[in-house]
């Protein structure tokens, strides 16, 4: 049996444009998608995470409580895609990795947000791979491919179809410092993903007919990382 982890960005799922025509149409594919497999959705915050943790962030709160505030809008946003996937979906949202898989099983789709205060949910998404022994990691982003820098600062940005785990870990530390892309995927999430060698396919996740191929492991027109 085959079991895929996607980390679903928030702006992929909640960009606040007719939101439930694509939250039906991605559960018409997870649906379709799921019968052979064990697939796990880590849905990102968005523009609701955004909004709490600027507003606290005013108030003046650590960032622990910026991150629990955080947690609770992926979780919110898991209730929502769980609600358009119906039957299909585990009835409960984990909250460690572990527990994600404990609940799985062929057939069925978990759906959860974020775990614990101090990284992203790209993060989360590697975690729960690893603890599942998937076979691969779908990051679905805004973004539709992984660049060497960030096309929207740098116009000679270069798009990459094929990078190694070596290459996403330096391409996600440059970007710490500024330089980079800053959102290609967590830099926790890649270091697990390098120890663990579970491939990465970078797509842009409002593309389905990508979501489809990244999931089925076909070539897809973003980047894979791995060997
Ligand atoms: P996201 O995973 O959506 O963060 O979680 P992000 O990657 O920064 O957001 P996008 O993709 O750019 O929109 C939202 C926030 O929730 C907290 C963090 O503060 C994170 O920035 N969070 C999430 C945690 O603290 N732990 C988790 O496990 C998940």
């Amino acid at each position: 049996m085959e079991t895929v982890v996607i980390s679903l960005g928030g702006s992929i799922l909640i960009p606040g444009d007719n939101d439930h025509i694509f939250l039906r149409e991605i559960s018409d594919l997870i649906r379709e998608q799921c019968g052979d497999k064990r697939i796990f959705i880590v849905c990102g915050g968005g523009k609701v995470a955004r909004y709490y943790i600027s507003t606290a962030r005013d108030l003046g709160r650590p960032v622990w409580e910026l991150d629990e505030l955080g947690i609770g809008a992926t979780r919110l946003n898991a209730r929502l895609l769980q609600m358009a996937l119906g039957d299909v979906a585990v009835d409960h949202i984990p909250t460690t990795a572990k527990e994600a898989v404990e609940v799985s099983s062929k057939g069925k789709v978990v759906v959860m947000g974020g775990t614990a205060p101090g990284h992203t949910t790209d993060a989360v998404s590697a975690m729960v791979a690893e603890e599942a022994k998937a076979s691969r990691i779908v990051n679905a982003t805004s973004v539709d491919a992984a660049y060497s820098a960030d096309p929207r600062k740098f116009k000679d940005a270069k798009r990459l179809k094929r990078i190694t785990f070596e290459e996403l870990h330096t391409l996600v530390n440059v970007g710490v410092h500024g330089a980079g892309p800053s959102n290609v995927f967590d830099k926790l999430g890649a270091e697990i993903a390098m120890r663990k060698r579970i491939p990465i396919y970078i797509i842009n996740g409002r593309n389905l007919a990508e979501m489809k191929r990244a999931i089925l492991g076909q070539e897809v027109e973003g980047t894979l990382v791995g060997e």
